[in-house]
């Protein structure tokens, strides 16, 4: 058995040798990009560069990067779609190109993994005509040149439309939106040999097949509704982690993979149901991905809530609670223990945990709202009353209760929901999702992607607060999290309690006296260490790159207020910013506490 950690080993290994920069992965936020919810594809950070601003470590780079996709998320419960995973990525900006890269991946696969040649298929792009029929892009004839070269039976290339061999983070060259990039790709498929049946090919969903890369030839961009070449040709190519260890270790199920499988072995020793009882599958696979995404995201500074990630996160967590309360009913619910068996980075030692005891926090919110709810469908089907779409609605409205989840426990007793019931639920529910994103919207213009002045103003004020509650709370108050919009910040920290009143009093004078002082605030750039070496704040290291900036409020040199790594932008001087009030304070957990301030005019 070849371990995930090898493979990821083996791969960045493989790609440093052939001159590539291992960049570190990005945070599964992205600050300042607000097209997605979270990090779906290693290229999402590149994107200025793949567009042809030149990266700072060159045309070559690799990484390995933790991504979720959430249009995946119903598929969970078969034995390889996860929301969670893992994508090693080789990128190549304007250098090599479809020979390279092809030859390459093959190398990797069919040497260094030493998968057998003859389990190997690929597809290729066949192209793309207008209505008229013209050639919009054309047939991808060089990889299959490529491909042939490189010793793959003409018999195992299988060409594909737009559909299947088009890659956009949109998709089709149609769904693009304007400045959008894509490209045709190529990509190949593992043949775990059955079952066979007439007609079978790499796309075919009959379970034969498993997609474990996809090389990308990046060089369209939509412009005013036209594909247009990109300054350069370029190379994206990303491939999921666990499923390249199904391949590597011939495992049908991606469960068994190592990811899951302490997961998995917990799940049965406390349930006493053995993972192959196909019943029971789907709640063993829903609990080992959504934990394992959770527990991610959590660890970035994430909390559940109603609202965007916090949202997810907390949809994530109640369906893994609920399939736990399918496979061991009200006992023994020990998921905060089960997440040690998981595996760990940095990231998350750091911050167990508060992600154990955030995690026990929702545990029991979700077992009374269930408990409630539970009682009410038990009712409704004792009483003879129809659970249908508009009976999920009103007990998600009233009660919390998940729609999902009505859904899934009337499965289970073995109520179906008749069709048009559920598309009357669907109407009730994508009304309301209509409104939550509006909602949404409006946070995302003033929130994340808003480099607005005011948004800059209170990230300078967060830098304030943040040393200033150093200050008054002692060293041990360190950064959990912070969210600004334009109207306020919110900024999380560990601490054990609520802030009295005399101690927010003095973290406010603290922080206004530091803007009447009119302090400079200069940036320069190091190394991370250097950095930390000098004592400047730092959160969540590994998310930064090797060269930091850092940004100080006062002389750098020395007698300085704030001293954070940190991307900026920030003020130029204090004196730009009004009065900082902090307006609500909330405790997050036993350790942790929440406070949301805001920049108010000077008095
Ligand atoms: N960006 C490509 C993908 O996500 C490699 O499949």
């Amino acid at each position: 058995m070849i371990t995930t950690d090898e493979i990821r080993e083996k791969y960045l290994n493989f790609f440093k040798e052939k001159s590539h920069y291992e960049i570190p992965a990005s945070p599964l936020v992205l600050e300042g990009d607000p097209t997605t919810l979270f990090t779906s594809a290693g290229m999402q950070p590149l994107i200025p560069y793949l567009k042809g601003e030149p990266h700072p470590k060159g045309r070559r780079l690799c990484n390995s990067q933790p991504s979720i996709r959430l249009q995946d998320i119903d598929e969970v419960g078969d034995n390889r779609h996860t929301t969670f995973f893992e994508m090693l990525g080789n990128w190549s900006l304007g250098d090599y190109f479809k020979k390279e890269q092809l030859a390459w991946f093959w190398e990797f696969l069919t040497d260094i993994l030493s998968l057998p040649k003859d389990k190997l298929y690929v597809s290729i792009f066949e192209g793309l005509k207008d209505e008229r029929g013209k050639v919009v892009v054309p047939k991808d004839e060089e990889s299959y040149k490529v491909w042939l070269s490189l010793g793959v039976p003409e018999e195992r290339i299988f060409f594909y439309g737009s559909e299947k061999n088009w890659w956009s983070r949109s998709g089709e060259p149609i769904s693009m939106p304007e400045g959008e990039i894509g490209g045709p790709d190529s990509e190949v498929f593992y043949d775990f040999g059955k079952p066979r049946h007439e007609g079978c090919h790499p796309n075919c969903d009959c379970g034969r097949f498993l997609e474990i890369g996809n090389s990308v030839f990046m060089e369209y961009e939509k412009k005013n509704g036209k594909l247009v070449f990109l300054p350069e040709k370029n190379v994206d190519f990303g491939g999921g982690l666990e499923r390249l260890s199904m391949a590597a270790n011939n495992i049908e199920d991606i469960f068994l993979t190592d990811p899951y499988l302490g997961v998995v072995r917990a799940l049965e020793g406390i349930s006493g149901i053995k993972y192959d009882d196909n019943n029971r599958n789907r709640s063993f696979r829903v609990i080992a991905d959504h934990l394992r995404a959770s527990v991610n995201i959590l660890s970035e500074g994430i909390y559940p809530s109603n609202k965007l990630h916090g949202y997810v996160l907390r949809r994530l967590l109640r369906r893994s609670f609920l399939h736990f309360y399918f496979l061991c009913g009200f006992s023994d619910w020990k998921l905060d223990e089960i997440v040690l068996t998981l595996e760990s980075n940095e990231k998350i030692k750091k911050n167990i945990e508060f992600v154990q005891e955030l995690i026990k926090e929702e545990e029991l919110k979700f077992r009374r709202i269930l408990d409630r709810g539970i009682k009410i469908i038990e009712k409704a089907v004792r009483d003879g009353v129809k659970i249908d779409g508009k009976f999920a609605f009103d007990l998600y409205q009233n009660e919390g209760f998940p729609w999902e989840l009505t859904l899934e426990i009337s499965q289970e007793k073995g109520l179906n929901l008749v069709s048009d019931v559920k598309d009357q639920f669907k109407k009730e529910f994508e009304k309301h999702q209509e409104i939550s994103r509006k909602a949404s919207v409006g946070v995302f213009k003033g929130g994340l992607a808003d480099h607005s002045y005011e948004v800059v103003k209170l990230h300078t004020a967060t830098h304030l607060l943040h040393s200033a509650l150093r200050k008054v709370l002692g060293d041990s108050v360190s950064q959990k999290g912070s969210n600004i919009t334009s109207e306020r910040l919110r900024f999380d920290f560990s601490f054990p309690r609520k802030l009295s009143d005399e101690e927010i009093r003095k973290v406010e004078t603290l922080v206004n006296k530091v803007i009447t002082d009119k302090l400079p605030v200069s940036w320069e750039e190091k190394k991370l260490e250097d950095a930390i070496e000098e004592g400047a704040l730092h959160f969540f290291a590994e998310k930064y790159g090797d060269v930091v900036k850092v940004y100080t409020v006062g002389d750098p040199k020395g007698g300085y207020f704030s001293k954070e790594v940190c991307g900026g932008p920030h003020v130029k001087n204090t004196s730009e910013l009004g009065y900082v009030r902090i307006i609500k304070q909330e405790k997050l957990g036993q350790t942790a506490v929440r406070i949301y301030a805001v920049n108010e005019e000077k008095k």
